[in-house]
């Protein structure tokens, strides 16, 4: 086959399987894809990838809309950059907290705030200057780093009146210690002990997220930036006891970040989806408070980035949804 013929084979492919798929499709759903492959930057490697991804983009997109049309929910949930990922791809890539297997959330602690009394009725520790900006995981099961470098940020600032955005980085190619295992997961308490021993963490800007599992860099391991003592855990399923560490420090959690509701959560309101309690994912809790309509709900910091939920945020309705007070964690200093 001469050049020009592979040319023009190539060109009539490409046109045969728009054709089909505007005819499968409908164009408005094809239009939808377009328009949201332009918003979100998304290329596909061939046309059957792409004739693919517009099948997982359409059920998706069928969801949110029959969701959003029902409207008995105070929220919305909305097409945002996982709109053409299967759940498994999700959840693989996006998620990662590992609760089963870790022993260190069933040994009881002393509770350090058992005896806290006088918890204010909202508070958030975005007012406090106590909290980053919201940061993104992207293609990498590492939740758990983001979720320990959160709340490490938090007793940071609340100790030392300084905000240091911490790395994440260190703890994928350093904390391998007990279950930790970078992109395939790990846990926030084996990421505390890890920068217990190692007598601290860096910052953000020498060691910078890079969404992938490097080797441990040891020079700018030694960077250290702040550190922590100890660590201590909330006991489990007790919503008070969680308020009463939230008011004093923002605290790690596992939660169920795996439902369509959850992942395709757009704000308006505060969520009360669909959700189960398999604890896959890991998020930070930086405040809690009542709605307008007279909802309690915690507030949670994510690490899906600023175009998720409610800038990055999102209000969690409390009385254990998703499996919130479940096993939550936080740093000490002293
Ligand atoms: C609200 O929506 C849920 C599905 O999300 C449905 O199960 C329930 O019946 C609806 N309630 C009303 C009052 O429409
Ligand atoms: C809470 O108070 C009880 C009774 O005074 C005391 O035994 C316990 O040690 C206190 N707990 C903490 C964490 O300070």
């Amino acid at each position: 086959m001469s050049l020009i013929h592979v040319f023009l084979f190539a060109s009539f492919g490409t046109l045969a399987s728009l054709v089909m798929s505007r005819t499968i499709h409908g164009t408005a759903i094809v239009d939808k894809h377009e328009q949201w492959m332009d918003a979100y930057g998304r290329k596909y490697e061939s046309n059957s990838e792409k004739e693919r991804r517009l099948n997982i983009f359409k059920a998706n997109l069928e969801y949110i809309e029959s969701f959003n049309k029902v409207g008995n929910k105070s929220f919305k949930l909305g097409l945002n950059k996982f709109a053409d990922m299967t759940h498994d791809e999700f959840i693989a890539t996006h998620t990662g907290y590992k609760m089963l297997d870790n022993p260190k959330m069933s040994k009881p602690t002393s509770f350090l705030y058992e005896n806290v009394s006088d918890t204010p009725s909202s508070f958030n520790w975005n007012d406090q200057g106590a909290v980053t900006p919201v940061k993104d995981q992207g293609n990498c099961g590492c939740c758990w780093a983001f979720s320990t470098v959160a709340a490490v940020e938090g007793i940071i600032k609340i100790h030392t009146g300084e905000l240091i955005s911490l790395s994440e980085q260190q703890l994928l190619d350093c904390s391998t210690n007990g279950i930790n295992n970078g992109c395939g997961g790990g846990t926030m308490t084996d990421a505390f002990e890890y920068i217990i021993q190692n007598q601290g963490i860096t910052t953000e800007e020498s060691y910078p997220y890079e969404e992938e599992q490097g080797s441990c860099d040891m020079e700018k391991e030694r960077k250290k930036a702040a550190t922590i003592s100890s660590y201590g855990t909330v006991p489990e399923n007790d919503e008070e006891a969680l308020l009463k560490a939230v008011a004093n420090q923002p605290v790690s959690v596992g939660i169920d970040g795996s439902g369509q509701d959850f992942k395709f959560f757009q704000g308006g309101g505060v969520f009360s989806g669909e959700c189960g309690n398999d604890q896959n994912h890991a998020v930070t809790i930086v405040g809690y408070g009542t709605s307008d309509e007279g909802v309690d709900y915690w507030v949670i910091k994510n690490s899906w980035g600023e175009s998720w939920g409610e800038n990055g945020f999102m209000r969690i309705q409390r009385g254990g949804l998703c499996g919130i007070a479940m096993h939550a964690s936080y740093p000490l200093f002293n």
